[in-house]
């Protein structure tokens, strides 16, 4: 076994890291097999990464991406498995990913992690039938669109897909597939909005500081509706939409005397930004 920091490196088991950029090391990857590629774009950029290798034939790529986006990650690369991150993903904290057992894990460009996110295509420890004697947790690939985003906590499991630009609520568990520009939430996450498109523009940080609109966002190429036709919200009752109206009226009112009441006050300069 051996860790190395990001630069170019290769050995004499045919490992090796493809990488035209200065040697960082606050990216450490660690080689235990035979015939592993790490292919890092000369303009990547990670805060903190680790990527280990556990056996042979694995594969790891990184795009592009800016320091002003930080990322950081630990990714597991097993047998001829593979792990391909898109440009400009970004991280608020670590994001885990593990692929092993000769699956993938596929991140599309400009996704937006937030903290304590798992993308996890196996589940580490096997699960047998106790009858047959086979065994019923099959790691499975995953794949995530471009654009999306996946709030606090989220955790992706083998088997899950989710299309581009669509936004995973805090806490949810995505075990299939959910389609582009929906919000889905929950354990198993399912779909409560469809048509939908987020941007990265951080509401607290980034003027203006009130954005009940579209004209407030530069537009990213996401905005779609939803292609899926069975992706639809569940049904409410006549109650529960009355009520949801209710409180949608008076979130609008209340924003609008708030709005009244903070004009004219100072702001944080955008450069001092941190997102969170
Ligand atoms: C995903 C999110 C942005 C969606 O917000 P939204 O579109 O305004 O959703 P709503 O509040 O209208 O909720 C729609 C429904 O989903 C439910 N819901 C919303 N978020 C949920 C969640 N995280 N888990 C479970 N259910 C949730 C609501 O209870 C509501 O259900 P109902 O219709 O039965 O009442 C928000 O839920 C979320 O996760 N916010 C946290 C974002 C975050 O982690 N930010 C960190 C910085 S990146």
């Amino acid at each position: 076994m051996i860790t190395v920091p990001l630069a170019p490196y290769s050995d004499d088991a045919g490992n090796r890291i493809e990488y035209e950029g200065p040697t960082s090391d606050s990216v450490q990857i660690t080689f235990r097999g035979s015939n592993n590629v790490a292919r890092i774009d000369a303009r990547a950029h990670a805060s903190k990464l680790t990527v280990d290798f556990n056996s042979s034939n694995g594969t790891f790529v990184l795009g592009t991406n800016t320091s002003k986006l930080s990322f950081s990650a630990v990714a597991r690369v097993g047998e001829n498995a593979a792990v391909t991150i898109g440009n400009g993903v970004s991280s608020t904290g670590w994001v885990t990913i593990s692929a092993v057992e000769g699956v993938s894990v596929t991140i599309g460009d400009d996704v937006m992690f937030a903290s304590g996110n798992q993308v996890r295509a196996d589940d580490g420890h096997p699960i047998f039938d106790v009858r047959s004697g086979k065994r019923v947790n099959h790691s499975r690939w995953i794949r995530i669109g471009a654009h999306v985003w996946l709030a606090f906590g989220v955790i992706v499991l083998g088997g899950a897909e989710i299309g581009e630009g669509s936004v995973i609520g805090a806490g949810g568990v995505v075990t299939r597939r959910v389609p582009n520009n929906v919000v889905a939430v929950g354990s198993p996450a399912r779909v409560v909005r469809r048509d939908v498109a987020w941007e990265r523009p951080h509401l607290g940080l980034v003027e203006p500081f009130y954005k009940p609109d579209s004209s407030t966002v530069k537009k990213s190429p996401y905005w779609r509706t939803t292609v899926d036709p069975d992706a639809r919200p569940p049904r409410r009752s006549g109650v529960a939409r009355l009520r949801r109206r209710v409180g949608r009226v008076w979130r609008r009112a209340r924003a609008a005397v708030v709005r009244g009441r903070g004009r004219g006050r100072s702001v944080v300069p955008v450069e001092q930004a941190q997102e969170v």
